[in-house]
Formats: structure tokens, C-alpha cells, sequence
């Protein structure tokens, strides 16, 4: 691991304060964060709880040391650290690369808004993950109840998605199936489809794809988190040099 790769999930959880109660996101980045807090705890005694995004998160950080818990029996997250597949200048992200939406969002929900000076919710990105429009690496992830995938691939057509059901890469055809038992869409924007139709209702296309997917039966959640990033901390690409840049609404405003 590079000494970049250390600085950008340390300065992650430098945020992270004794008696939290500590969100675990889900990935590679999510796995730093997770390794550098549980030397955190080692190093400083600090107390903490932690909840976990996915069941991998889960067992990384109690074999670490880290005190895992139930997500479901806290009400409530002082601080979240996760990985994205995308983000814009914006802070608008892309997630669900590895199927952990649902509870990504679950946690960040739980979590009270910050300010980039004091971020609550944090993200971890290097800068080949940064677009000019979501869904230029990655389809976007939809997960929903395998009882309504019918239903589900025609309401995502509707509205302009192109969906590919997520098979497990097992060799066996089956479907992957998330942690909540479920499974996933990845779904192709056809923005032929969906500027025209964004622009008559006066959104922007990343809203007129959110919308309807919040209330579209059978669809748990989704891929496209918007608005749950305080700061995105973005370390420079692989093999590249520099500094870790902050993106965050303060951020910009100072600039
Ligand atoms: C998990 O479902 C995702 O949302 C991850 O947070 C995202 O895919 C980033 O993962 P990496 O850090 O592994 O790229």
C-alpha cells in the first residue's frame, strides 16, 4: 500500500472523535478507512461502536478489533466513511459497485449532516473517479425484490434505464444476491430518453432518474446519492504524485 494511499484513508477517519457511534462503508476504500481506524484504536484507546454497511465490513472490522454492532440496534450515526464509484465537482456520487447500496444509504441516513469543516459524512474517491456526468464508468445500480423484476425492468425502461440483472460471477448464471437477499438491476442511461423528458419538467437529468426511482414499486434502492456527501477527500490517481483534495460546499465557497 503507498505511503498516498495511507494519508487518504488516516485523514478520513482523523475525523473520527472518542464515543462515536461509526459508520463502516463498503469496498476497497471503505476497507482502508476501516484498517486505519481500527490502528487509531490500538494507537489512542479510543472507544468506539461501529456499524457496518455490508456483512465483508462487518467481519473486517471485528477481526481488527473494531466492536461491530447491529445496525438495527442504534437509532442514530455520528460518523460515516465509504468509497464512491463516481462523483461529480458537485459531491453528486455514483455507489453500488459492489451491491452495499442500501445499506450505504441506510447509514448515511442515520447520520446527521456536517459541514466540510466538520464533515460527518465522508467520502473516499482517487481521481479517475471523477466525471461530468454520473454513469460514465458505471450503469447505475438499481436493487429491488426479485418478485417484482418484471414489473421493475418495465417501469426502469419507462423512464429511459437499460437494465442488466447482476449475476453472482460464479460460473453458475445465477443472480448476485445482496446482503438484504435481493438483487440488482445495472441499469444504461439513454439520455436521449431522459434529457428531453428532463428538460420539459425543468430537471436536471440526475433528478428526473431520481424521482421516479424513489417511488417506483419493487425498487428498494438505488445507486445515485446526490446529496449524502459532506466532503469527498479525492487522492490523486493511481501512480500519479500530489496532494489529496477536498471537495466540499465550504471548500468551494472559500476557494
Ligand atoms: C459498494 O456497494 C459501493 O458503493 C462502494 O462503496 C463503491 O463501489 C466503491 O468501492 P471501491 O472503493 O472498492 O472502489
Amino acid at each position: 500500500m503507498s505511503e498516498q494511499r495511507d494519508r487518504l484513508a488516516e485523514m478520513a477517519v482523523g475525523y473520527v472523535r472518542d464515543g462515536m457511534v461509526v459508520g463502516l462503508g463498503t469496498g476497497r476504500a471503505a476497507s482502508r478507512g476501516i484498517r486505519a481506524l481500527a490502528a487509531r484504536v490500538q494507537r489512542e484507546g479510543l472507544k468506539l461502536t461501529c456499524v457496518s454497511s455490508s456483512v465483508a465490513s462487518a467481519q473486517l472490522g471485528s477481526s481488527l478489533g473494531l466492536k461491530v454492532v447491529d445496525f438495527a440496534s442504534v437509532d442514530r450515526v455520528d460518523f460515516v466513511f465509504d468509497g464512491a464509484d463516481e462523483v461529480t465537482i458537485d459531491r453528486a456520487m455514483l455507489k453500488g459497485g459492489g451491491g452495499a447500496m442500501t445499506r450505504e444509504r441506510l447509514l448515511a441516513q442515520a447520520t446527521e449532516p456536517g459541514t466540510s469543516q466538520r464533515p460527518n459524512r465522508v467520502y473516499m474517491v482517487d481521481a479517475s473517479k471523477v466525471v461530468d456526468r454520473l454513469c460514465t464508468r458505471m450503469p447505475l445500480p438499481v436493487e429491488f425484490v426479485p418478485f417484482a423484476a418484471g414489473l421493475v425492468r418495465r417501469e426502469l425502461q419507462k423512464i429511459g434505464l437499460t437494465p442488466i440483472l447482476r449475476l453472482a460471477g460464479d460460473d453458475s448464471g445465477r443472480p448476485m444476491v445482496t446482503d438484504n437477499g435481493l438483487h440488482i438491476y445495472d441499469c444504461r442511461p439513454d439520455w436521449s430518453v431522459i434529457e428531453p423528458a428532463a428538460k420539459a419538467k425543468r430537471l436536471l437529468p440526475e433528478m428526473a432518474m431520481l424521482f421516479p426511482l424513489e417511488r417506483m414499486p419493487g425498487v428498494v434502492d438505488h445507486g445515485l446519492f446526490l446529496f449524502e456527501a459532506d466532503v469527498v477527500l479525492v487522492e490523486p490517481a493511481a501512480g500519479q504524485d500530489g496532494d489529496i483534495e477536498v471537495m466540499g460546499a465550504d471548500v468551494d465557497d472559500a476557494r
